[in-house]
C-alpha cells in the first residue's frame, strides 16, 4: 500500500497541515503517517489538539533561541533515520520554514519524491522574508509536485522553469482550516475586557525584523494607543524569548494593551474575526483575515501574498515607526478608507483545498 509522510514542525504548518493529514486519512488504499520535527514545541502541540492530530514521529528538536543551523542540523541528523526506516513513497512539506528545507533536503539526499503545498509564493527577495524566501525557492527546486495556492503561485513556478504538469492551483488549506474553527457564540473574557473598544489584534515574530525594526513597530502602536482612547490591543505574543523582550520593554504599564500567550487556533481565529483591525508581520495571517474582510497593516517591505494587496485587504506599511503610526491613524480616522479595505473577498480558496489535494494524490499511481 502507498505510504504518504507528512512532516511540519512549526505553529502555521500545522495549522494549514491538519486539514490535509484528516482529509488524507479517509482516503483507503492509503497509509498516512505524521512526522512532527517539534522545531516549534507548545505553539505546534497546541495546534495538534485543535485538530486531534497524533503524530507518529516526533523528533523534538527544539531549543530555546535555537539557531537556523541547529534547526537544521537536528533534522537532518534526526529525520534520516525515520526516512531510511519508513521508506515513504512520498513526502509533503509545506510552505517555507526551516523544518520545510531541512526536511525536502534529506528527502533529495535519500531520493524520496516531495510535493510542496503552498508552492509558489515569492517575493525574489532572498533576504526578504529571512530565510523563508530561501526555504521556499530551494524546496522548489526539489519538489515533484507543487501545490499551488493561487493563479499567480502557479504562474511564478511557471516563470522559473517547473513542468506545467506538476503544478495544481488548489487554494490554500489555510482557508479549511478557518472553516472549522469560526464559531457564533464564542467568549473569551480578554474579548469582554476589550468590548466597546476597537480591538487592535497585534501580532509579530519575524527573524528580520528583531532589534530595532520590532521596537519601532511597538513605539508606533504605543503612540496610537496613548491618542485614541477608543482602542485597545490584543498582543498574543510569541514565545521567542527576543520578541518578548522587547515587546515587554516598549509596552510596559500600558492598560488598554493586553499582552497575552500564544492563542490556540480555535481561539485566534475567533479573536481575528471579532476584531477590528490587525497589525501583523505574520504570513498566515495575511491569508486568514481577507476572507474575514479584517483590514490588515502588514508590518513588512515585501509580502509573498500580494492577492490580499489586490483585494484591498492588506497595506504593506513597513518597520519604520513613522509610516507605521501614520498608517494605522489614518486607517482609524477614515471610515471610507477602512469601509474599503474591510470588504470580505477570499483570494485564498473556497476551503476545498485539502480535498483537491488528496486527489490529486490519490490519482497518482493508483
Ligand atoms: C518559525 C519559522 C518562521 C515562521 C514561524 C511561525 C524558521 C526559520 N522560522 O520562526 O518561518 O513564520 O516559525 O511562528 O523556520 N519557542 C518556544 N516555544 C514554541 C515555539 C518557539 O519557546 O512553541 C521559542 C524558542 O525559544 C525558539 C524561538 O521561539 O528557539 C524561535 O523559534 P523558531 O522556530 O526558531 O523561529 P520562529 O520565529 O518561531
Ligand atoms: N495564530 C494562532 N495563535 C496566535 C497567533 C497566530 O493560532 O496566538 C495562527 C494564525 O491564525 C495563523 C498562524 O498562527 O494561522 C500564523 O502563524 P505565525 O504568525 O506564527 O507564522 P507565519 O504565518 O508568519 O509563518
Amino acid at each position: 500500500m502507498k505510504h504518504i509522510m507528512v512532516v511540519f514542525g512549526t505553529r502555521p504548518e500545522a495549522i494549514k497541515m491538519c486539514p490535509l493529514v484528516k482529509e488524507l486519512k479517509t482516503r483507503k488504499n492509503v497509509r498516512i503517517s505524521v512526522c512532527v520535527t517539534g522545531q516549534h514545541r507548545t505553539m505546534l502541540d497546541q495546534v495538534l489538539e485543535v485538530f486531534d492530530v497524533a503524530p507518529d514521529h516526533d523528533l523534538c528538536i527544539m531549543k530555546e533561541n535555537q539557531t537556523l543551523f541547529e534547526i537544521t542540523i537536528n533534522i537532518l541528523n534526526a529525520i534520516r533515520q525515520i526516512l531510511q526506516n519508513e521508506r515513504p513513497d512520498m513526502v509533503l512539506v509545506h510552505g517555507d520554514t526551516t523544518t520545510t528545507f531541512a526536511t525536502a533536503l534529506a528527502c533529495f539526499y535519500l531520493q524520496i519524491p516531495i510535493g510542496h503545498v503552498e508552492a509558489g509564493l515569492r517575493t525574489y527577495k532572498i533576504h526578504s522574508p529571512y530565510p523563508e524566501e530561501f526555504n521556499r525557492q530551494a524546496v522548489g527546486i526539489i519538489a515533484k509536485y507543487h501545490f499551488a495556492p493561487t493563479e499567480q503561485a502557479r504562474q511564478n513556478l511557471l516563470k522559473e522553469g517547473k513542468p506545467a504538469d506538476q503544478i495544481y492551483v488548489t487554494g490554500n488549506t489555510a482557508i479549511d482550516a478557518l472553516k472549522t474553527t469560526i464559531q457564533k457564540d464564542y467568549y473569551h473574557k480578554e474579548l469582554d475586557w476589550a468590548s466597546g473598544s476597537r480591538l487592535i489584534l497585534l501580532t509579530a515574530h519575524r527573524r528580520e525584523n528583531m532589534g530595532t525594526p520590532m521596537q519601532q513597530m511597538f513605539c508606533a502602536i504605543k503612540r496610537i494607543i496613548a491618542e485614541t482612547p477608543d482602542v485597545k490591543v490584543i498582543y498574543p505574543i510569541h514565545l521567542n524569548p527576543l520578541v518578548r523582550q522587547i515587546a515587554y520593554a516598549v509596552f510596559n504599564g500600558e492598560e488598554r494593551i493586553h499582552i497575552i500567550e500564544p492563542l490556540d487556533v480555535l481561539d485566534f481565529h475567533n479573536f481575528l474575526a471579532r476584531s477590528y483591525l490587525v497589525l501583523t508581520d505574520s504570513g498566515g495571517i495575511q491569508e486568514e483575515a481577507p476572507s474575514l474582510g479584517k483590514p490588515v497593516l502588514v508590518m513588512r517591505d515585501t509580502t509573498e501574498r500580494p492577492e490580499g494587496i489586490a483585494a484591498g485587504t492588506l497595506r504593506l506599511v513597513g518597520t519604520e515607526e513613522e509610516n507605521i503610526y501614520l498608517s494605522v491613524k489614518k486607517l482609524l480616522s477614515n471610515n471610507e478608507e477602512y469601509d474599503q479595505m474591510s470588504q470580505a473577498s477570499n483570494p485564498y480558496g473556497d476551503g476545498f483545498a485539502s480535498k483537491r489535494i488528496a486527489d490529486i494524490l490519490m490519482g497518482d499511481g493508483e
